[in-house]
């Protein structure tokens, strides 16, 4: 049976920083946006683009530009822009499967053996993923990939304000990028940043992306807006609205990849990030570090929680890392305890939900993109993981009921 949404209102499923309206008015003497996200990045230069995929579109078709190679190898668990991004460019997907979590407990990474089988002297790029604010190991996939003369793209689309040893991610490859899409902590609604630390290649970067981004002020109308209405409908009473109702409706015709907003398709907008949005982000980034900060101290103890039922694990930091807290990513003992939960709480308004619902060569639309292969480890974490909302608006008391709903499932109870 599923729960009764809370009277409170609709938990959103991953702890976004909530927007203020003076945030819409922003100050001239503010940094901009690129300015500010340089600072919390400790880097020279933020390039802006529209999209995490318009940042990584940039990044391939940068790349391209200097090699004739063709493949890029991707996580088979990721965001299936990622493959439309590749898509894009005309190059060729190669999804790498992850390392097995008796390995790498938890693993987000690229199995390092399988990575080194697949780069070849046709791959032009490897993009290690930091998923859910979790810190992939970049350093691994560095090796192996110059050892076939690739470049190394960090995912960092979920992860921005993570850090390994006091370094902000993103950093350690040729080249990073971040998402500021709805959901993502910081957002302009719509957007991304791309950085690289070589002096050389951010400009390369930022020649190709007045080449190929095109003027397109529809798109940045239609982003305006949509960013202001974000404003009006980020509140508990209001968000079902935007988020609860579509979701529920979506579960109902039993279209999980419609449920998370996995349903993509191309062409992928490409315009430049407005001036108006960029300075709406660049007043909401001075509260982003102190949210960041609040988000862990609230999810250590929750994770520890829910790591204390038997067979549940959090998705935690390697050490040396530490990464940031959209939501807790709960790895169940099996499917069937995983879907137990589901089945009440999905679509109850707690915030609830899954991340990717396929490993990638499991979305029919993307069949043609991405390759069928074999990757056990992928599609076992799309099976049995699902995600709970570290969103300030999650009371204890909605918290334990979350957890005896995850203790009934891994004891069989429905
Ligand atoms: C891992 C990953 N990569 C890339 C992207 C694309 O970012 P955007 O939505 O900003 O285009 C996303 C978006 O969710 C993502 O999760």
């Amino acid at each position: 049976m599923m729960a009764r949404r809370p009277p409170s209102g609709e938990i959103p499923p991953t702890a976004g920083l909530p927007p203020r309206w003076r945030d819409l008015l922003p100050s001239p003497a503010a940094p901009s946006l690129a300015d500010g996200l340089a600072g919390l990045l400790g880097t020279e230069r933020v390039q802006l683009e529209c999209s995490g995929t318009a940042a990584l579109i940039v990044a391939l078709a940068t790349l391209q530009r200097t090699s004739g190679r063709r493949r890029v190898i991707v996580p088979a668990y990721t965001c299936p822009l990622v493959a439309l991004a590749v898509a894009h460019c005309g190059l060729e997907l190669v999804p790498c499967d992850l390392a097995p979590c008796d390995l790498a407990p938890g693993s987000i990474d690229l199995d390092p053996a399988l990575l080194a089988g697949l780069c070849d002297a046709d791959t032009l790029a490897v993009l290690p993923t930091h998923l859910g604010g979790r810190v992939a190991d970049v350093a691994t996939t560095l090796a192996i990939a110059r050892d076939a003369g690739a470049w190394v793209i960090e995912d960092a689309a979920q992860a921005l304000g993570a850090r390994v040893c006091d370094r902000a991610v993103g950093l350690a490859g040729d080249a990073g990028f971040f998402s500021l899409a709805v959901g993502k902590g910081l957002t302009t609604f719509e957007g991304g940043a791309l950085v690289a630390s070589d002096p050389a290649l951010a400009a390369a970067l930022a020649e190709t992306s007045r080449d190929i981004v095109p003027r397109r002020p529809a798109w940045e109308l239609r982003r305006s807006l949509e960013l202001f209405a974000y404003h009006a409908l980020y509140r508990p009473r209001l968000l079902g609205l935007a988020y609860g109702m579509p979701l529920r409706r979506a579960l109902r015709r039993g279209d999980p990849v419609r449920a998370v907003g996995d349903d993509f398709s191309p062409p992928i907008p490409l315009h430049p990030l407005g001036a108006w949005r960029s300075r709406v982000g660049a007043r909401a980034l001075e509260r982003l570090p102190a949210f960041l900060a609040a988000a862990e101290a609230r999810a250590l103890p929750r994770a520890e929680r829910l790591n204390r039922i038997a067979g549940v694990e959090v998705l935690g930091d390697r050490p040396g890392t530490s990464g940031t807290w959209p939501f807790l990513w709960v790895r169940m003992p099996d499917q069937g305890a995983r879907d137990r939960v589901l089945q009440r709480l999905w679509g109850a308004g707690l915030g609830v939900s899954r991340l990717f619902i396929h490993a990638l060569p499991d979305y029919p639309y993307l069949h043609g993109i991405v390759p069928a292969a074999e990757v056990p480890q992928a599609r076992r974490l799309a099976a049995t993981t699902l995600t709970v909302s570290n969103s300030p608006w999650l009371d204890e008391a909605a918290f334990e009921a979350i957890c005896s709903a995850i203790t009934a499932a891994v004891a069989g109870r429905a």
